[in-house]
């Protein structure tokens, strides 16, 4: 399975100043507890907004970046979007493989992904980064959504989208 995971605000904005919009414990523990243990795919800016520029702990961590200079250690470094795309497909043979953004990462795996896990953050965090809205792409379907909670003092519900014509890599 390949799965995005992600939160965005009502405008399905995602990041601002290479940083998340919102301070979410609750989402946080979600994020941590369903990729822990899996492979998670991110673009360097992602990697580098990370506490210490560290990668996650107890996952596999590929990271894109596109000069071959920037290698960094602890994770499986690629190059191009051909090789990371060649990664994803090897790795989710055995695997649940997380693409944990950012937002040139996300768009770009779109077509690949079987499933979003999607938390809807009910405030405008002012982004300047954005995810595709699902609402508008037919192959996308809204097949799970929670209660809403409070995160905080921020409404969040967390979604599920299917992919219904995902393309083999
Ligand atoms: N809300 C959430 O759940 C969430 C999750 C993750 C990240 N974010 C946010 O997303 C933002 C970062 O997103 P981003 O789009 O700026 O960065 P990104 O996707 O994390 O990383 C982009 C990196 O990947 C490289 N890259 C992208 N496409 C490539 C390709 N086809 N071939 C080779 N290299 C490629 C870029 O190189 P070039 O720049 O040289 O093209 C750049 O180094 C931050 O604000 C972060 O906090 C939000």
């Amino acid at each position: 399975m390949i799965i995005s995971i992600l939160n965005c605000d009502k405008k399905w904005g995602i990041g601002k100043k290479n940083g998340l919009l919102f301070h979410l414990p609750k989402d946080m523990e979600y994020f941590r507890n369903t990729t822990r243990g899996h492979v998670v795919c991110m673009g360097e800016n992602t990697l580098l907004s990370f506490p210490g520029q560290k990668p996650l702990k107890n996952r596999t961590n590929i990271v894109l970046s596109k000069d071959e200079n920037h290698n960094y250690e602890g994770v499986i470094n690629v190059h191009t979007f051909e090789d990371f795309l060649c990664k994803i497909k090897e790795y989710s043979e055995n695997d649940t493989v997380y693409i944990i953004g950012g937002a040139s990462i996300y768009s770009q795996t779109l077509p690949y992904v079987d499933e979003v896990l999607l938390t809807k953050v009910n405030a405008d965090g002012k982004a300047e980064v954005f995810f595709p809205n699902l609402d508008e792409k037919p192959e996308f379907e809204c097949v799970e959504e929670s209660e809403t909670i409070l995160d905080g003092k921020i409404e969040i519900k967390f979604t599920r989208y299917v992919n219904k014509h995902k393309m083999t890599i």
